[in-house]
């Protein structure tokens, strides 16, 4: 058994919860059941971060104090968390004082180091991140390039963390082999953002007094990053008198223990180099993993209140439950990846997974059995299906090893791999067919066995995403609810066992029906109607501004053979393409790889916009474009319907 220490960001209090923070804590409460139904000794913290020039504004413009903002929203994050099944330990708040002690003992122990100085600090600020930005990192117009708003000019005496001192450290750290930094594309991102030289870091302010105050520093508070990352040590007791569970959970050097802190991609930089640098100050343990995860996209741009295209899923948990939002969640975005949030994609997701794939393959099977079986599972000594058996093993490994890296969505995938086969080996034995056939009765019994038993594997494993509904699929199954790994083993379904009638766990949605309904809702109520599938590349046509005939002759497009193709290092989402043009060659990079190999494409023909100045990606020079449908973001290439010459013109 192994110490297993997750955490969640600890959430802003300007703003009542989304779907992304929404997300992030989910994605931890499935690791923390997980690691439970594995047989680890696990933690799981969230918490509220507090503190800063932020909370300290928005407070301001609500005419309350910070600590009246931060009570309320608290208030709805412990009702949410509750609502949605959240097995946290502990919810942390920066405004406590067991906080408070902790970031003052950590501010001692770097300071004991030699590691602070004093210095007078000018430089672009953005409250929103609550982070400097130099002006290579502003866009054009100085404006943050997370939060678009304009960053301001703060210069200010400041304690200053000597950062610099930690490159090589950190950059070792990333080496790590498997890296501590989580996908990889983060740890690279990362580690060329260390590598490109680290500027020591103002750790204090003395414009903002709503914080902890600075050891030995009057009139200072300690900088809100500084301050909320120690949260993850001050819920265990770090800088108090019970250090039981800082030793157990942080301390720990044994091999398996874990220490993993699950973050949005946007804030790395803060978790994977000033987190680990302050440790490694303190001359404490270092996270053994900070794992990023991707944005929620409404209108592909990430949720924030001043775009005003914030997703608060209330209502389909209020009519389809907790758990069908935490599958939708988990299945639906690529781990690590950025995904699309519609109530669209939810009601697609939960009836083609939950209604078909799961509810009916149950309903039929419990069906089947109880008509042959006089309301039973089928009888003791029933034999299985060897095939149906490998096969249900296969997913479970599968399941299992993707849990494992975080890869969730491959583990639902797994698991409806294991439903789809099922049916299709229902499908191939009719056992339908053969009911009333004494003499086929015992393969009508390894059938329907079978089927079940691969159902209450993938239910067994759905405890820990879906916590409230796979007990109901089990009950329906007859089998009991095995909270730990040994149920994945193939052959737990009580044989002769009482089957109660299908129970209707997941009732098909209307679509049509859902959308009138919400619209006319959201109409009554002059609430945002509910959310589509989005895609800005797919606005009315009728809505883009017109151009003449001679603007768009001045576009040539162009058809080329593509000669060569090659995905482009360390990107996820770039072809390098060498064409040919009417005899000439040309290197195109496409945003294509997710969608097409190179293999696909060499040989065939694509539509380029020839005449683009070249510009450079991944350090190498495009020269043109290639042209491509977006269907919800993911490219379909546009290609001559037969062999054309190459080079020829398109209009
Ligand atoms: N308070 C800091 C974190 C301090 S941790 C020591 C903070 N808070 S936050 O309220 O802005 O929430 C940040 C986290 O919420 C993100 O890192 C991410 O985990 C989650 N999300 C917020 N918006 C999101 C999306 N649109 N999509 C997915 N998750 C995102 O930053």
């Amino acid at each position: 058994m192994s110490n297993f220490y997750v955490t969640t960001p600890i959430y802003y209090v300007n703003d009542l919860p989304h779907v992304g923070h929404i997300y992030s804590t989910v994605v931890c409460d499935t690791m923390a059941r997980f690691h439970r139904f594995r047989g680890d000794d696990v933690y799981f913290l969230t918490g509220t971060d507090e503190h800063g020039q932020k909370i300290q504004r928005a407070a301001a413009q609500q005419g309350v104090t910070p600590i009246q903002l931060a009570d309320r929203v608290v208030e709805r994050y412990v009702e949410l968390w509750d609502q949605l099944g959240m097995t946290h330990d502990d919810l942390i708040r920066t405004s406590q004082e067991r906080h408070h002690r902790a970031v003052q003992e950590m501010v001692r122990r770097i300071d004991a180091k030699g590691d602070f100085y004093v210095a007078r600090h000018e430089g672009w600020y953005c409250s929103g991140c609550e982070a400097f930005y130099t002006d290579k990192e502003l866009t054009e117009e100085k404006h943050c390039p997370v939060h678009e708003r304009p960053a301001e000019w703060e210069a200010e005496e400041n304690v200053f963390f000597r950062l610099s001192k930690y490159q090589e450290a950190l950059l070792a750290w990333y080496d790590q082999d498997p890296s501590p930094v989580q996908p990889r594309s983060r740890r690279n991102e990362v580690r060329a953002f260390v590598e490109g030289g680290l500027r020591d870091l103002s750790v204090s302010r003395t414009k903002v007094d709503w914080g902890v105050s600075f050891p030995g520093h009057e009139g200072h508070t300690v900088y809100v990053w500084l301050d909320a990352l120690t949260n993850y040590i001050s819920a265990l007791g770090f800088g108090s008198d019970d250090t039981s569970l800082f030793e157990k959970f942080w301390r720990s050097e044994e091999p398996d223990d874990q220490r993993i802190h699950l973050i949005g991609k946007d804030i790395l930089r803060f978790h994977a180099v000033y987190w680990p640098a302050f440790l490694l100050s303190a001359g404490l343990p270092l996270p053994t993993s900070v794992v990023a995860h991707g944005w929620w996209l409404v209108d592909e741009k990430k949720m924030s209140k001043s775009v005003g295209n914030v997703a608060r899923p209330d209502h389909l948990v209020e009519e389809f439950g907790a758990d069908a939002l935490r599958l939708f969640l988990l299945r639906d975005m690529v781990f690590g990846q950025d995904a699309s949030f519609s109530d669209e994609a939810f009601v697609d997701r939960f009836n083609s997974d939950l209604a078909n794939g799961l509810g009916n393959t149950l309903s039929r099977l419990v069906t089947l059995s109880r008509r042959a079986f006089d309301g039973q599972t089928p009888p003791v000594g029933t034999e299985w299906d060897g095939a149906l058996r490998q096969f249900a093993e296969q997913c479970a490994g599968d399941y299992l090893s993707a849990m494992e890296e975080s890869a969730f969505h491959r583990a639902l995938e797994a698991l409806w791999r294991l439903l789809g086969e099922t049916n299709q080996f229902l499908v191939r034995n009719e056992p339908w067919k053969k009911l009333k056939n004494v003499e086929e009765r015992d393969q009508v019994a390894c059938v329907l066995a079978s089927g079940l038993e691969a159902v209450r594997i993938v239910a067994s494993a759905l405890l820990p995403v879906m916590p409230s509904t796979a007990p109901k699929v089990l009950e329906g199954l007859g089998a009991p609810t095995v909270g730990n790994e040994s149920s994945l083993a193939w052959g737990g379904l009580p044989l002769g066992a009482e089957l109660p009638e299908s129970p209707s766990l997941f009732p098909r949605i209307d679509k049509k029906k859902y959308f009138a309904a919400a619209e006319k809702q959201a109409e009554a109520s002059s609430a945002p109607p509910p959310a589509r599938k989005s895609d800005p590349d797919a606005t009315r046509a009728e809505d883009s501004p017109q151009i003449d005939i001679s603007q768009f002759a001045e576009v040539d497009l162009r058809v080329a053979d593509v000669k060569a193709a090659e995905c482009v290092p360390k990107s996820k989402k770039l072809l390098r393409l060498t064409l040919d043009l009417d005899g000439v060659e040309r290197t195109v990079v496409a945003g294509i790889q997710q969608q097409y190999a190179p293999e696909d494409l060499v040989g065939g023909q694509v539509v380029i916009v020839a005449n683009l100045k070249p510009a450079k990606l991944m350090g190498i020079e495009s020269q043109g474009m290639v042209l491509a449908a977006s269907v919800d973001g993911a490219a379909v290439a546009l290609r001559p319907e037969k062999r054309v010459p190459s080079g020829t013109r398109v209009r």
